[in-house]
């Protein structure tokens, strides 16, 4: 009753901000993303009789309240058993942990394998993008590989999948690390927020679709320039969106606009090259191959950028032991 996974962080293209039902952790709009390939949480989970609770470490340290989502997986995978045993979940990320890396996708989508095959239930790829969704909106994305598409379906659930693989249009992205320290305001807590208070939140919804639709055009294109004028548009205006919440949501430091205003620059100088940032102060550079070397000295020369991580893309969730 034990197994172990893997699965790469994702980082949204298109973002996804806001949700349409909190209760159930539904979004208000669809999303795509890139699976990176060379950071990663692996989780191990076990289920056992003996055990009274679920049991949780996060990097080597048993947290003390078990996050109610991770219970709430669990159930689901329990249920689909009809057992009641309770799991111990061991997992490790190798980059910051809730620091704007997504490590809650990476981190929900390797539970999810995990416990499937922990419990030999074999689930079809629908259940586990559900069950993940319910963890973290954001996680279904990392169990697949490459540019991933998330949609809301007529079912009012969703669905999620690959577009294309990771070996069919090679990119690199390269993370500037302005900062190691937890974000102050999580993802759930914030579009909550812009939900609730941002005057552009209904626009944000309205325009979305739009969005979503042109870059997965561009994407079957192979258009870079096209969809990276539409990532990082997308991307400003979910800021947008944040930062008019009341209080306010100011995810950047100024590093963040240092790294910016360096890609702009880069960009303008003829390296096809965009940014996205998401709910903390990292910046994440797109660019194809060709380029990564320059643009990873470039974001290491700005100040305050702590560490630059390179990537390729990735493969999406799966079981290693
Ligand atoms: C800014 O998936 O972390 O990274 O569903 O509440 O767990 P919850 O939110 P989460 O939100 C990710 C938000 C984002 C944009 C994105 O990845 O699409």
């Amino acid at each position: 009753m034990r197994a172990t996974a893997i699965a790469q962080p994702n980082i949204a293209l298109i973002k996804y901000w806001g949700k349409r039902d909190s209760d159930r952790n539904l979004p208000a709009v669809g999303s795509l993303s890139v699976t990176l390939g060379s950071i990663g949480t692996r989780t191990t989970v076990e289920f056992d009789a003996a055990l009274d609770s679920d049991r949780v470490h996060i990097n080597e340290q048993e947290v003390e309240s078990v996050d109610r989502r991770v219970e709430k997986c669990l159930d689901r995978f329990r249920e689909k058993a009809a057992i009641a045993h309770k799991a111990v979940v061991t997992t490790a990320n190798d980059f910051p942990t809730g620091a704007g890396l997504a490590s809650s996708a990476s981190g929900f989508a390797a539970l999810v394998v995990a416990a499937d095959r922990a419990l030999d239930l074999n689930l079809g790829e629908d259940e586990l993008v559900d069950i993940a969704r319910t963890g973290s909106g954001s996680a279904p994305r990392s169990l697949y590989g490459g540019f991933v598409l998330l949609e809301n379906d007529s079912d009012d659930g969703i669905r999620c999948g690959s577009v294309l693989g990771p070996e069919t249009w090679p990119w690199s992205i390269i993370i500037a690390v302005t900062s190691e320290a937890p974000k102050k305001v999580s993802s759930t807590d914030g579009m909550e927020l812009s939900r609730t208070t941002s005057p552009y939140f209904s626009r944000w919804v309205e325009t979305h679709d739009a969005d979503l639709r042109a870059a997965v055009a561009s994407i079957e294109d192979r258009d870079f320039e096209k969809l990276g004028e539409l990532a990082e548009r997308n991307c400003l205006k979910m800021h947008a969106v944040a930062m008019t919440s009341r209080p306010p949501l100011l995810y950047w430091s100024g590093a963040t606009l240092e790294c910016a205003q360096n890609i702009r620059e880069l960009r303008k100088s003829g390296v096809p090259v965009f940014f996205s940032i998401d709910a903390g102060p990292q910046l994440k550079a797109f660019c194809l191959p060709d380029n990564s070397e320059e643009v990873r000295d470039s974001l290491e020369s700005v100040p305050g950028v702590l560490r630059v991580i390179s990537s390729e893309l990735g493969e999406g969730a799966r079981i290693v032991e």
